[in-house]
């Protein structure tokens, strides 16, 4: 890890202590960089309704989106959670990465041993994902 990713690090380790999942007692932590530098943060948050709960990168995406700073683009996604290995994100939370970050971003997964970093690039997170472009083609006229 550089020293900026080691700055993140510790930042996504110390919020683990904010996820809310009194249900799994599963915590995870995640945080969006962007090209400017600004970081945005998300834990998982669960509900009694357990659907109605949400995985730490989807709220650290949507909070980026939410702090209108979609025009900076994401340089890097870090996720930590306290897995034997680094954490593997869920299907839905890849596709919702799909819609914000770029072929180059790259995610970073952590556990809390910070030598056991992997990094990914959502290519290699998910082959042949759904786009706005599939989307377009298949649309009836
Ligand atoms: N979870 C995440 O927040 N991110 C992941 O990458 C995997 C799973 C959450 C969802 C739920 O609150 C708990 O972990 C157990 O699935």
């Amino acid at each position: 890890m550089n020293q900026e990713e080691q700055k993140i690090y510790k930042l996504v380790r110390q919020n683990l202590a904010f996820s809310y999942a009194p249900y799994s007692k599963f915590a995870v932590s995640a945080a969006v960089v962007t090209q400017s530098g600004k970081v945005v943060t998300g834990v998982n948050v669960e509900n009694s309704s357990y659907p109605c709960g949400i995985c730490a990168e989807r709220v650290a995406l949507f909070n980026y989106v939410s702090q209108g700073l979609i025009k900076d683009p994401i340089r890097f996604l870090m996720i930590s959670g306290n897995t034997p290995q680094p954490i593997s994100p869920c299907g839905a939370c890849r596709q919702v990465m799909s819609e914000f970050m770029g072929p180059e971003a790259q995610i970073l997964l952590t556990d809390k041993d910070p030598d056991q970093i992997k990094r990914m690039t959502l290519k290699q997170l998910l082959p042949y994902y759904f786009t706005s472009e599939d989307l377009k083609n298949g649309q009836s006229k």
